[in-house]
This record gives C-alpha cells, sequence and structure tokens, in this order.
C-alpha cells in the first residue's frame, strides 16, 4: 500500500522567547534569584536554562555553583517561589506591545488559512501571558505544564498539545527558542524551527535570527525541502 503523505495541519508554540520576550525576563529573575546564593550566572550559561521548568532550572543554578546538596527539597521549593514572585512581579505590565515583531501577522494568517495552533510552554505563567498579550483566542490547544511528568527535553509537551488539536506529530510544526525545546520537537517526530543563533540551536531543521524572518511561507517552504 502507498503511504498517505502527511501535511502541515498545526503549528505549535513556545511562548518565552518566541511570543514575547520574556526569556529576558526569566534570566533577570534568575539572575538575582541566584546571587542571593552568591553566584554569578551570564547569559550564555542561560541557554541552558531556557525551556527548562522552574525546579529545574534551579537545579541547574545549584548545580553549576556545586552547592546542590547544601538545600533540602522544602528550601529549593522556596528559592523556586520567591523567583516566581520576582518573575510575576517583572510581567504586571506586559501588553500587546510586548509581541515579538511578526508573530501577531503571522498568528492571523495561520488562522486564515486553516492551520491549527497550539502551545507547548514549560512555563505555568503561559495562559496569564496569553491574556496579557490579548493573543489567547488564538490558540485552540494550551498544553498544561502541571500535567507533565518530563518536562523539555523530553517530547511530552509538544506531544499533549498535539493530541489536544487532534492532529499527528508529523502533522506538526514546532517552533522554539531553546536547544531544550529544539530537542523536544525533535523527539516528538516534528519538524523543527528555531529562533536564535545557531551555535545554540544546531539541531533545528529551519532556523531563523529572529521572529521578523518567520513567515509562513518560509517555514512551508523549509518543511517542504527537507
Ligand atoms: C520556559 C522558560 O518557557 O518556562 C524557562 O523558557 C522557565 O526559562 C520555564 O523556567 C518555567 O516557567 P515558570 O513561569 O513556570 O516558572
Ligand atoms: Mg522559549
Amino acid at each position: 500500500m502507498i503511504g498517505v503523505l502527511p501535511l502541515i495541519k498545526a503549528f505549535i508554540f513556545d511562548l518565552d522567547g518566541v511570543i514575547t520576550d520574556t526569556a529576558d525576563l526569566h534570566f533577570e529573575a534568575w539572575r538575582k534569584c541566584a546571587e542571593k546564593l552568591g553566584l554569578t550566572i551570564d547569559l550564555s550559561f542561560n541557554e541552558q536554562l531556557k525551556g527548562v521548568d522552574r525546579m529545574g532550572s534551579l537545579n541547574r543554578i545549584l548545580d553549576y555553583g556545586g552547592i546542590a546538596n547544601q538545600y533540602s527539597m522544602e528550601e529549593k521549593q522556596r528559592l523556586a517561589e520567591e523567583k516566581n514572585e520576582y518573575y510575576k512581579k517583572l510581567i504586571l505590565d506586559v501588553s500587546p506591545k510586548d509581541i515579538l515583531p511578526g508573530i501577531q501577522p503571522l498568528l492571523v494568517e495561520m488562522k486564515r488559512d486553516g492551520y491549527k495552533i497550539g502551545l507547548a510552554s514549560a512555563s505555568k505563567n503561559a495562559p496569564t501571558l496569553l491574556k496579557s498579550l490579548e493573543i489567547d483566542e488564538f490558540f485552540e490547544a494550551k498544553a498544561d505544564p502541571s500535567t507533565i511528568a518530563k518536562g523539555k527535553p523530553a517530547p511530552d509537551i509538544f506531544l499533549q498539545a498535539a493530541s489536544i488539536l487532534k492532529v499527528q506529530p508529523t502533522e506538526c510544526i514546532g517552533i522554539e527558542d531553546a536547544n531544550a525545546g529544539i530537542e523536544a520537537i525533535k523527539k516528538a517526530g516534528m519538524f523543527a524551527v528555531g529562533i536564535g543563533d545557531a551555535e545554540y540551536l544546531k539541531e533545528a531543521d529551519y532556523l531563523v535570527y529572529s521572529t521578523v524572518e518567520l513567515t509562513l511561507e518560509n517555514m512551508l517552504k523549509a518543511w517542504h525541502s527537507r
């Protein structure tokens, strides 16, 4: 039997660093948290935190400082909560002006052309941000990170979004700015679009430097010529 070639039916977005520039705000919050612990983290180290869930990020910071065994689970929970409180203050005045260039018209174009749109963000703050950005209604499916046992780079969160959208992974294009996220998309069996630096996103199937270059046409062309 001749197999039926898949067609792209859905786009699944990461949020922080793809839809809005909150990747910088997460970094700012972690930098402050690390400072309190006597540690200095820089932007290059932050690449390892992108896409990684809250407790996973804290563990990486503590490992980096060689102080992981100095904190009980309870203390770590308190530190993670403190980081989140600080982060929540930083996102208080997020509004539609904070949507990264090109993303809003891209969502409109995808909807117009009948593509399904999903969200696969590791952030528990993502639903609040989508509302503040006033683009919540574009997303037919939002994977819930609190129900996902294994965060990025595991594929689970992208697979959950695809399953809610009722599409096969091979019918999806995933969009990410984090190395862990690209790995998750590829493991899910989806086509991976990276936004950012080739130095960190080597595994992406198609890479653009910024959201300005992220067009529906370019992504579909790249997928066709894969
Ligand atoms: C990801 C970010 O989207 O969400 C990470 O890239 C962040 O930096 C993670 O740690 C979890 O976010 P939150 O808002 O649940 O702490
Ligand atoms: Mg991201």
